[in-house]
């Protein structure tokens, strides 16, 4: 089994971006929210495969030195086994190249395999958005996560 990476700035994968996410988020993102950032020039995509097959993304948002994760996800059936950990150390391996210091996220409260995952890979909470999201049980805090990263 072999994991590769691939990093891209084309509108041509908001087909793919859609239905990944679909998998991973409800509500998700539709096809159109996803061709209209990337027609933006500060998106980056980073797809996961395992051998062919797509299963992870990230959606960065790169402005100068700091960037900051828009989306990210891996499908159900491949979590628990440290894809979202190579998704992410592997992105900051290619921000880092790419002079980004800087690296920012937000993420519900509640969803603490993802902030276990930010945690894991060296992120740290600086910051709450009081009531940011809202669920079925009425309004959730965000959390904002940082990181620096060091030119390697
Ligand atoms: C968050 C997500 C990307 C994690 O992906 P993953 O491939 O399962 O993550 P990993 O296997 O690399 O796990 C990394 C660490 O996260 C934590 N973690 C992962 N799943 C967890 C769970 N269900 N409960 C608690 N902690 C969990 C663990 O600390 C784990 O480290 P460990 O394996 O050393 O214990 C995945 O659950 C997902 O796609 N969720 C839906 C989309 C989402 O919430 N995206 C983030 C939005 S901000």
């Amino acid at each position: 089994m072999t994991f590769t990476h691939e990093f891209l700035h084309s509108e041509t994968v908001a087909p793919l971006l859609a239905a990944l996410h679909k998998e991973c988020f409800a509500p998700a993102w539709n096809e159109k929210t996803f061709s209209d950032l990337l027609a933006l020039p500060t998106t980056t995509t980073q797809l996961l495969c395992r051998d062919v097959t797509p299963i992870g993304f990230c959606l960065y948002q790169i402005t100068h030195d700091e960037a900051e994760i828009l989306t990210l996800g891996i499908l159900p059936e491949t979590r628990g086994s440290s894809c979202g950990a190579l998704l992410l150390e592997r992105g900051q391996e290619y921000l880092s190249n790419r002079n980004v210091r800087r690296l920012l996220l937000e993420v519900s409260e509640k969803n603490i395999p993802a902030r276990r995952l930010y945690e894991k890979v060296g992120f740290s909470e600086i910051a709450r958005r009081k009531g940011y999201y809202r669920d079925e049980t009425g309004r959730v805090d965000a959390l904002i996560f940082e990181m620096t990263l060091h030119a390697r």
